[in-house]
């Protein structure tokens, strides 16, 4: 089977729940402590084997942009001042990997967005990892959804268990865990009840699809909130036998949530050589004050 080469990651969503941080800057360029939401989803990709990045972006996304490119002023000031290590860490992002940009005109949704990058994927297998999901850096999300769509063959969606009170957040796969790396997907609901819920199994930010998702996208209709939902697409590859999840055993943060945001930045810090023993100290501190 062919290696999977490309990457969508879309990040032309609004970013509501983010307000008012997100109303002039992209959600996916908040930091986590000092490096930008998309660079650590960025860096995952080119980790599991990754070679060409297609970010989906929108109106005010160019940030983004900015972020992977050459910064030539930055880049010059640094060299005459001979701060080489800043340099290198600038000069590091523009050569990740490649990248592409496709647009979003509106953002009708995560299944319209992945159709958005169509024409650039082609006719081969990608992943798709979303913008703002980010996973425990020490134990890659995305490795682990390659190899099981190379042993199943299949797409295969990413998935790890919520409380039954958080199942109306996500898609809900019926997938029965059966010891193997990857499960057969029976049925996949988009932000079902509790009561309705299949399962405590829930889509969370990483999938490795194949072509077949762009003809299932193409058919789709609006659904929940007028959106073009991937989980209808999604339903329709598991109705043709042509779905497999994986679990993630990789601890997971939706930055695009405030409180799962702020648990990242206190947790990425502490696990931070320069800045761990400090910040810890000073969090012991605050705990007995509060
Ligand atoms: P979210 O639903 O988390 O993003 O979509 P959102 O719509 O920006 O967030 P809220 O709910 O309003 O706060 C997951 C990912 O899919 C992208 C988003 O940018 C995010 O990275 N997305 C979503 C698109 O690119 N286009 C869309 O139409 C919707």
């Amino acid at each position: 089977m062919k290696p999977i080469r490309k990457a969508v990651i879309p990040v032309a969503g609004l970013g509501t729940r983010f307000l008012p941080a997100t109303k002039a800057q992209p959600k996916e360029m908040l930091p986590l402590v000092d490096k930008p939401v998309i660079q650590h989803v960025v860096e995952e990709a080119i980790h599991a084997g990754i070679e060409s990045v297609i970010l989906v972006t929108g109106r005010g996304k160019g940030a983004i942009e900015n972020h992977f490119d050459v910064a030539y002023e930055l880049e010059d000031t640094l060299s005459r001042r001979g701060r080489q290590d800043d340099l290198r860490q600038i000069q590091a992002i523009t050569q990740l990997g490649r990248f592409a940009y496709v647009r979003q005109g509106e953002p009708l949704g995560l299944g319209h967005a992945v159709l958005c990058a169509q024409p650039t994927v082609g006719s081969e297998s990608f992943a798709l990892l979303l913008g703002d999901d980010v996973f425990d850096e020490a134990d890659p999300a995305l490795s682990a959804l390659i190899k099981a769509h190379h042993e199943s063959g299949v797409s295969v969606v990413g998935v790890q268990q919520v409380p039954l009170e958080h199942v109306s957040r996500y898609g809900i796969v019926n997938a029965p865990p059966n010891g193997d790396r990857w499960w057969k997907v029976h049925q996949i609901v988009e932000k079902p009840s509790p009561e309705l819920a299949p399962s405590c199994w829930a889509v969370v930010g990483r999938y490795v699809l194949t072509p077949r998702i762009f003809h299932h996208l193409l058919a789709l209709q609006p659904g929940v909130g007028g959106e073009y939902q991937l989980t209808d697409a999604l339903a329709k590859l598991a109705e043709e036998g042509l779905l497999a999840a994986t679990p993630i055993p990789a601890k997971r943060y939706d930055t695009g949530n405030k409180l799962d945001y702020l648990k990242a930045n206190v947790e990425f810090a502490l696990k931070r050589e320069d800045l761990g023993p400090e910040f810890k100290a000073y969090l012991k501190g605050l705990t007995t004050s509060f």
